[in-house]
């Protein structure tokens, strides 16, 4: 890696525990200004856990995790972070406008309305009008939880399964939009399972098994499918894990 690069996150030895085992053992990861990064792991690999570790949302025993050297846990900080949930947390009374304008009162956001209509063109619901989250359905709630996380115009933005059970025409919109973030000098960091669809959108990737990091690339270096590759890594862990 050269050494020009910003680093926007930087994680060191990050362990976790949960109800006294250990589930995160040593997660160290340096992730660049000019990247999109991809967390990957099988089902149950501690992925949404590490992200929520990363955003201090719960605890971290042995940690230091610091976004564009602060620490997570400084406001300041937090203004320049988005976060996508895998299960976006939304209030359904409300539509998606008051919805997003609610997001905004955290945020020094001008131009709001604009920014509002922007991004709910962006992602395919300015057709939704003022229709309730509560009658929505969950692919459309999952737009809004997309919008809302890059209100903020964040300089780095975490997507927790942004594609998940999503058409083919959606997911090219998210693949789309995470090049434009690129281009604006948003990181990207997310997980996906869909490994095929986005291995030409991300620059590098870490795989985490078996409580740890197994490995980091860049993407361009995968010659063969990385489907391929990620399933080898995997069962050569499970053996090597099987031999100790
Ligand atoms: N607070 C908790 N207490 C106990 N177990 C938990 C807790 N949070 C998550 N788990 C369990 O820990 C495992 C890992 O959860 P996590 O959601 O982090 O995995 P993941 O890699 O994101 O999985 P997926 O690919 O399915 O999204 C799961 O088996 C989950 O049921
Ligand atoms: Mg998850």
């Amino acid at each position: 890696m050269t050494t020009n690069k910003k680093i926007v996150l930087k994680i060191s030895n990050l362990d976790k525990f949960l109800d006294k085992k250990q589930i995160l053992f040593w997660v160290n990861l340096e992730i660049y200004d000019d990247e999109v990064f991809w967390f990957l792991g099988p089902n149950g690999a501690w992925k949404t856990t590490t992200m929520k570790c990363i955003l201090n949302l719960i605890n971290q025993e042995v940690w230091e995790i610091k976004v564009l050297d602060w620490y997570v846990k400084d406001k300041e900080i937090r203004k320049q972070i988005g976060f996508m949930p895998e299960n976006t947390y939304l209030y359904r009374h409300l539509t998606w406008k008051e919805f997003l304008r609610f997001n905004w009162k955290f945020f020094d956001i001008p131009n709001l309305e604009e920014k509002v209509n922007y991004l709910m063109e962006k992602v395919w619901l300015s057709k939704a009008g003022d229709k309730l989250l509560s009658k929505y359905s969950k692919w459309m709630l999952q737009r809004v939880g997309l919008a809302q996380a890059i209100i903020n115009d964040p300089k780095i933005v975490f997507l927790d399964e942004p594609m998940s059970w999503l058409d083919p025409l959606w997911r090219k919109m998210v693949k789309d939009l995470v090049l434009e973030l690129k281009k604006n000098w948003t990181t990207v960091f997310f997980n996906t399972h869909i490994l095929s669809d986005v291995q030409d959108i991300c620059d590098r990737f870490a795989i985490i098994h078996q409580w740890k990091i197994i490995a980091q690339e860049k993407t361009s270096s995968i010659k063969w499918s990385l489907e391929d590759y990620f399933i080898e890594k995997i069962e050569k862990e499970n053996e090597r894990e099987k031999g100790n």
